[in-house]
């Protein structure tokens, strides 16, 4: 069986947050998911995930995951280090199980590169193998001593590290794999007597190579994937570089970008062939774009299945379904639970809550449509308003097919315009509307011949010009 002890305890001081550091998201995805899921599919059938204090909210946040959570002491007087949160796992530990050890702030960590060092483990019948990366600049990383043919013989932390040390360039990626018995054997067997005062995981390397077994290293071939976030700045660093490799990945697929670089689309985006992403675009949650479809300028789509040849330009789309050929856009806001049909035009100015709207009706401009279930080929003028709310409870609004709204009307909910009903500009309406019937409801217009002279309007005016 294939284990994996994930650490996850660290106090991360310089992420200066309330939320463990984890919980943070890179491309819209927990930190600490991201491993999980990298495991899983390397077939890690067990995962011991080591938390803190702050383990409460990572715990519930995967608490319909089948993960193995165990919290490590922390406080003054306890001991502290990587040694000692891989201790903590020791009851899973089984004797005959291959435990791989991995970072739970790595989001970069790909699924092929734990794979593959099972693998090299495995194939070269080690008892150990440590991840390695060859760094230019391997400041402040566990550096790899190697013997003149070329094995391992331990780990040294840059705090331990003498000046000779300190110029190796192979560093430890704090990821190993182990047989399952010589791990917890070797782990008992390590002290706190080190600059920092703490259990080092890197001293179990040592210490099984001095008895005898087999250490090997297998190098990565990216070191960005080993790159562990304990700052802000470093959380921004994998956004880009995941933010790229997801961008890259659509492209792969067939969908153009046009700026990659501006273009944030989150982790379980779907997006179907030959459609078009500009730069501002922000897709996120379970977002699914289909096929040619062409998505414009600052636009934000979050949770929303957006069908085939749907155009959208500067608008927000949360929570909702558009259907095959919609136009929506630009500054048109579609709140959660909507559903718009298909050749639907959403123009300029228009929000939508809570309704739907079905095939080929248009709301060209500036409408606020609430609660709402409007049908097919409907007509909503400029300016319409579903007035929904009075101020303690909404009410819906029903609007048949073929009904026409003249602009500026409102429609006062609860209230229903049968099919080809229509509404006079201007008109509000209270009491419904049947099939067929036209609407007016406005004050009929009055017009006084001559009130303007009779006022004296003209002459008081100092505009100049016309004013005899
Ligand atoms: C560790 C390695 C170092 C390696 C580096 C790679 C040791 C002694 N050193 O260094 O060789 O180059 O990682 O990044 O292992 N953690 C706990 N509980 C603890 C301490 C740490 O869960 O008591 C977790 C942290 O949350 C983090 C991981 O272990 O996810 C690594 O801890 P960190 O302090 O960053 O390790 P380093 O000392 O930097
Ligand atoms: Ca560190």
């Amino acid at each position: 069986m294939n284990i994996s002890i994930i650490l996850a305890a660290g106090e991360s001081t310089r992420m200066k947050s309330k939320l463990s550091k984890v919980l943070h998201r890179v491309a819209g995805k927990p930190i600490l998911e991201y491993i999980i899921e990298a495991s899983k599919g390397a077939k890690v059938e067990k995962n011991v995930v080591i938390v803190g204090r702050s383990g409460d909210k990572v715990r519930e946040y995967f608490k319909d995951e089948p993960i193995i959570f165990k919290t490590q002491p922390i406080g003054e007087g306890i001991p502290y280090g990587t040694g000692f949160a891989v201790m903590q796992a020791t009851e899973y530990i089984e004797d005959d199980s291959t435990v791989v050890i991995l970072y739970g702030d790595t989001p970069l960590i790909r699924e092929s590169t734990i794979t593959n060092l099972f693998n090299y483990h495995k194939e070269n019948d080690l008892d150990a193998t440590v991840l390695t990366a060859i760094l230019d600049n391997p400041k402040d990383y566990g550096r790899i001593v190697r013997g003149e043919n070329g094995n391992v013989l331990k780990i040294v932390e840059e705090k331990d590290a003498s000046e000779e040390i300190k110029k190796i360039k192979e560093i430890n990626s704090g990821i190993y794999c182990f047989k399952g018995k010589l791990l917890k054997d070797a782990l008992a067997k390590i002290d706190n007597n080190n600059a920092q005062n703490e259990y080092y995981i890197t001293d179990v390397i040592e210490i099984l190579k001095n008895e005898g077994y087999s250490v090997g290293a297998y190098v990565i071939e990216d070191p960005n994937e080993i790159h562990g976030i304990n700052s802000r700045a470093q959380l921004a660093f994998c956004e880009n570089i995941m933010r790229d490799r997801i961008n890259q990945y659509h492209m792969g697929n067939g969908i153009t970008i046009i700026d990659p670089d501006n273009t944030y689309i989150e982790a379980g985006v779907k997006i179907g062939r030959d459609s078009i992403i500009y730069p501002g675009v922000v897709l996120e949650g379970k977002t699914e774009i289909g096929e040619d479809c062409i998505i414009r300028g600052d636009t934000r789509i979050v949770n929303s299945i957006i069908s085939a040849g749907v155009s959208i330009e500067s608008s927000t789309i949360e929570d909702s379904f558009v259907g095959e050929d919609t136009k929506i856009g630009p500054y048109a806001h579609i709140r959660p639970n909507s559903r718009i049909g298909k050749n639907v035009k959403i123009g300029n100015f228009v929000e939508v809550k809570n309704s739907t709207i079905k095939d080929n009706s248009k709301a060209s401009h500036l409408a606020y449509i609430g609660d709402a279930d409007i049908g097919y080929n409907v007509n909503i003028g400029c300016g319409v308003v579903f007035v929904n709310y009075n101020g303690k409870e909404k009410f819906r609004t029903i609007v048949g097919d073929n009904a026409f709204i003249g602009s500026n009307s409102n429609l006062v909910a609860p209230v229903e315009v049968e099919p080809w009903g229509y509404i006079a500009a201007g008109s509000t309406i209270t009491k419904g509307v049947k099939e067929g019937e036209l609407c007016i409801a406005r004050a009929p217009q009055v017009n006084i011949p001559g009130w303007v002279e009779r006022k004296g309007l003209k002459k008081q005016s100092n505009l100049g010009g016309n004013n005899k």
